[in-house]
C-alpha cells in the first residue's frame, strides 16, 4: 500500500513512522513533512492546506491511502478534495470536521446526542459575555469559537481577563468550569464502527505544576494506570457512539479520528472538547505502543470497512513523550536556533519525533513553537518517563523549554 501523510508536525512524523513499520505499506510519502521524517518518508514540498495540490500529488504518486494529520486542512476541506479524485482518505469531511472547527457546533451535537459536557452559552457581544460569566461564576472558562491551536481558551479566576478575551474574539463559548483530571480518548471510526484507542493524558500548560498559559500540549503518556476500570467502555457508550450516530443522522457522517477530550469530574465524566484528528503529542506515545498494523485501521476507516479489520491491540508497558519548545512559546516562537540532538535519537527505546524543525545550511534548526518530542517506552510509566527524560538531557538548543513533571508520580 502506498501512503501519503499530510501535515508538517509531530503527529505526522509519528504517523509516518508507524506506517513505515507496517509490512503492508510499501511507500510512505509526506506533504510537506519535516526533517525528522526523511528516514521513513519521501518529502514533497506541497502545502498541506492546498487540497487540489495534495490531490494532484496523491494522483501522481498513485497513492492508495492519504492520511490528513492536522485540523486546519481538514476544516479547509482537504480530505474532500482527495476523495473527489477517488482516492481513499483518512480524515473527516469539511462538514464533519466542524466538530472541532466550531465549539458551538460541537456543543449542539453533544446536546442532541445526550453527551455529557459542560453547560455553555454562546456569546457574540461583550454584554452577553459579561452576563454569561456571572451566570457560571469563577473559575471562568472562555473559548474562542474558531480554531486556535489549543491557545484560544482562557481559564481562570480573573473576570477582567476573561471578559477581555471574550471581547477580542468574534464569537465565544462561555461555560461551566469542570474539575478533575483530564483524559484524551481517541477513536478510529468509519462513521459506523467505533474502535477506541488506549486512554492517554496530555499536559496542556506551559509550566510545571500546570501553571502558565495553555499550549498545544507539552507532553503525554499512555496508558493511565489510575483510570477507572470501565472508562473506555463508558466513553464508548456515552460519548463516542452517540456522537458518531448523531453525525450520521445529520447527513454528515464522521469518519476518521474522533478525539474526545474528557474531564473526570466529581459529578461524572464530561466532554471538554472534540477534535477531528489525532491529538498531538498524545499520538506519539500511543503509536509507540500500538501493536496492530496501522494502515489497515486507517484504510478501514477511510473506506467504510472498519468492521472487517480487527480492533487495535496494544503492547504491554507504557510510553511517555516530553515536548521541547522554542523560546517564547506559546505567546511567540523562535526560529533558526541550531539544535543538537546529542545522540538522543540513538538511545534504546527512544524516538525523537520532530515538529517545528527545519534544515538550514546543513544544520537542524528550530522552526516553530513545539520543536520536537522525545518519546520513550518502558515496562511502566515511571520507566518510560525516566527513559524519555534521559533522552531530553541530550538535546540542546538556545532557549529550549520543557516541563520536568510529565507523567511524574504516575
Ligand atoms: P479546549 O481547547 O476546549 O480543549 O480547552 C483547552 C484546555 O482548557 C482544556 O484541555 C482544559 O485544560 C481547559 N478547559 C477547557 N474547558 C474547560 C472547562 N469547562 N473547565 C475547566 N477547564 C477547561
Ligand atoms: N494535545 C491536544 C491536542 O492535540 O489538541
Amino acid at each position: 500500500m502506498k501512503t501519503l501523510v499530510v501535515g508538517p508536525g509531530g503527529r505526522e512524523h509519528a504517523l509516518a513512522l508507524a506506517l513505515s513499520q507496517d509490512p503492508a505499506v510499501t511507500e510512505v510519502h509526506a506533504a510537506p513533512g519535516n526533517p525528522g521524517m526523511t528516514g521513513v518518508a519521501a518529502l514533497h514540498d506541497v502545502d498541506a492546506m492546498d487540497g487540489e495540490a495534495v490531490a494532484d500529488l496523491a494522483e501522481r504518486l498513485d497513492i492508495d491511502l492519504v492520511v490528513v494529520g492536522p485540523e486546519a486542512p481538514l476544516v479547509a476541506g482537504v480530505a474532500d478534495a482527495v476523495r473527489a479524485r477517488g482516492i481513499a482518505c483518512f480524515g473527516p469531511t469539511q462538514a464533519a470536521a466542524q466538530l472541532e472547527g466550531s465549539k458551538a457546533f460541537a456543543k449542539d451535537v453533544m446536546q442532541a446526542a445526550g453527551v455529557p459536557t459542560a453547560r455553555a452559552i454562546v456569546c457574540t457581544t461583550r454584554d452577553e459575555a459579561a452576563a454569561a460569566l456571572d451566570e457560571f461564576g469563577p473559575p471562568y472558562v472562555v473559548k474562542d469559537d474558531a480554531l486556535a491551536a489549543g491557545k484560544g481558551v482562557v481559564v481562570g479566576n480573573d473576570r477582567a481577563a476573561a471578559l477581555e478575551h471574550a471581547a477580542a474574539c468574534h464569537r465565544v463559548v462561555i461555560e461551566e468550569y469542570l474539575d478533575g483530571p483530564e483524559v484524551s480518548l481517541f477513536a478510529i471510526t468509519d462513521g459506523t464502527t467505533v474502535y477506541p484507542l488506549q486512554p492517554a493524558q496530555d499536559f496542556k500548560r506551559i509550566f510545571d505544576g500546570d501553571q502558565g498559559a495553555n499550549t498545544g500540549g507539552m507532553g503525554a503518556y499512555t496508558p493511565l494506570p489510575w483510570a477507572p476500570e470501565h472508562l473506555v467502555e463508558e466513553v464508548r457508550a456515552t460519548v463516542l457512539e452517540p456522537t458518531v450516530r448523531e453525525m450520521a443522522r445529520r447527513g454528515t457522517p464522521f469518519a476518521g479520528l474522533l478525539y474526545a477530550g474528557l474531564a473526570l469530574t466529581s459529578k461524572g465524566l464530561r466532554v471538554v472538547e472534540f477534535n477531528a484528528r489525532f491529538g498531538d503529542p498524545e499520538t506519539q506515545p500511543l503509536l509507540a505502543l500500538l501493536d496492530s498494523p496501522l494502515a489497515a485501521l486507517l484504510q478501514g476507516a477511510a473506506t467504510g470497512t472498519l468492521h472487517e479489520v480487527p480492533s487495535p491491540v496494544w503492547r504491554p508497558g507504557a510510553a511517555v513523550a516530553v515536548v521541547l519548545a522554542s523560546k517564547g512559546y506559546p505567546e511567540t516562537s523562535s526560529s533558526g536556533d541550531v539544535i543538537s540532538l546529542g545522540g538522543a535519537e540513538r538511545l534504546d527505546g527512544v524516538h525523537v519525533i520532530h515538529a517545528g524543525t527545519a534544515m538550514s545550511g546543513g544544520d537542524l534548526v528550530t522552526a516553530g513553537g513545539r520543536v520536537l518530542a522525545v518519546v520513550a517506552t518502558g515496562d511502566t510509566v515511571a520507566a518510560a518517563r525516566d527513559a524519555a527524560y534521559a533522552g531530553v538531557a541530550h538535546v540542546e538548543f538556545e532557549g529550549a523549554q520543557h516541563r520536568t513533571d510529565i507523567a511524574k508520580g504516575i
